[in-house]
């Protein structure tokens, strides 16, 4: 969905260089196709397998999005009672909803018992006696899952690896069964799911299927203690191609090796992909302030920053570079690309091989549509991007650029 036509960079069929004029940079650009594509991918990879996708919010909570999403019939995973706000926001389904999350508040779990929700993906036996004394005393039945953690290797970056005992995510699966018969005592509450994610950002489907056994015989060890378990939810996890070497994880391959395990369980199987659904379809937008050289060392500086897209400074993440312009393989140069925050980790790539670029110029971060936007901030007093939602040739403005009031907003001077 990001292609060059006449030598031009495009999202669908709109030129990044005139969104950039009318809109300016930096800004964040979604594909909404391509969002639906995705989303088609796992509807299909799924087809004949009782299912319940939930997009993950907390990848891109854009309203636009959930908006997209929501229309198609997708269910919702989210972690706070802001995300729940969002999805009503959007038209989603909360009786589609799950909740998880490591630790819920009081509050947020009466608002979303309050909605209707489908599930709490449960993380302590604390959280579940919780649930059930706010269910209970306002006279409602909360279903519930409990995160088992399966000790998998998700062998991917430890800060977005999950699935270990030393994590802490879920309780450790040996506890599980003690969990679930207390829990079935406990009035307010249904104990009828199991729930796991083990990371996220997967290249490999085996950890994911090895977590799928192993939660699959804690669901049969359960159904024989006389546990009415329905659902099975497997969490998010598979990971997308952010270097040009890598090769996403396939969900038509993932779908394919887990229907045999869960053929005649009748066992409602859940998803809870984020990245997966939003991260191709997205780039940052940004322009080149003016190259720099100090000794050895170029840099692009450009007017986008970390507070904008935090994932290279955070985890040292690779977004490929592309320029709107195509460039002739010929010129290149080797620069760090950086932007205008006062931290030396403020950049998006270091020591990359780029083709010649001049300020002025514009260039994309590409496979941005996930956990961007989202993890931005205010930082050094930036005005947050504008977010375009693109289909086909018509604009969509998701979500305005921030202005100098809106960075004050809720100040006040003594
Ligand atoms: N379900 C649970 C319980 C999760 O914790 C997550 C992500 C997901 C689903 C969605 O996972 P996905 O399909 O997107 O991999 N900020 C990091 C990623 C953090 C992921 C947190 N949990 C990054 O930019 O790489």
């Amino acid at each position: 969905m990001f292609e060059y036509l006449q030598g031009q960079l495009h999202c669908e069929q709109v030129d990044l260089k005139t969104l950039a004029a009318r809109y300016g940079t930096p800004a964040y650009i979604y594909s909404k196709n391509a969002i639906l594509n995705h989303w088609n991918e796992y509807q299909q990879a799924l087809n004949g397998i009782p299912n319940r996708v939930c997009y993950a919010v907390k990848a891109n909570s854009n309203l636009a999005i959930l908006a997209t999403l929501a229309r198609t019939g997708a269910g919702f995973d989210i972690v706070s009672g802001g995300e729940l706000h969002r999805v009503l926001k959007a038209g989603g389904d909360p009786a589609s909803v799950v909740f998880s999350g490591v630790g819920k508040t009081a509050r947020e779990i009466s608002f979303a018992l309050d909605q209707g929700i489908h599930s709490f993906n449960c993380e302590s036996e604390t959280e579940i006696a919780l649930i059930s004394q706010i269910a209970s005393s306002n006279k409602r039945t909360a279903s519930i899952a409990l995160r088992v953690n399966p000790d998998v290797n998700a062998k991917t970056h430890p800060y977005i690896s999950t699935g270990l005992r030393e994590h802490k995510f879920g309780v450790d699966i040996a506890s599980a069964e003690d969990i679930y018969q207390r829990a079935a005592h406990l009035p307010g509450i249904t104990a009828e799911g199991v729930s796991c994610h083990i990371g996220s950002q997967l290249l490999e489907i085996d950890p994911l299927l090895e977590a799928a056994d192993k939660t699959l015989a804690l669901v049969a060890r359960l159904r024989a203690a006389g546990l009415p378990i329905r659902f099975l939810d497997l969490g998010g996890g598979l990971g997308v191609q952010y270097r040009p070497n890598e090769r996403a994880a396939s969900i038509t391959e993932f779908a394919a090796r887990l229907r045999p395990k869960l053929e005649s369980l009748n066992l409602t199987l859940m998803l809870e992909p984020g990245r997966s659904i939003v991260a191709e379809a997205g780039i940052l937008l940004t322009q080149v302030l003016l190259i720099k050289q100090n000794g050895e060392k170029t840099f692009v500086v450009v007017d986008g920053a970390m507070n904008d897209l935090l994932r290279p400074a955070l985890y040292q993440a690779h977004h490929e570079i592309l320029p709107v312009e195509e460039a002739p393989t010929s010129l290149k140069m080797t620069a760090d690309v950086v932007g205008p925050v006062c931290e030396t980790g403020d950049f998006f790539a270091r020591d990359r091989r780029l083709p010649a670029l001049k300020a002025g110029d514009l260039i994309a971060l590409r496979t941005a549509g996930a956990y961007g936007f989202v993890l931005s901030s205010n930082y050094n007093s930036r005005p947050r991007p504008c977010e375009l939602l693109i289909d086909g040739r018509r604009v969509f403005v998701a979500r305005t650029r921030e202005t100098f009031d809106d960075l004050t907003r809720g100040e006040s001077v003594p």
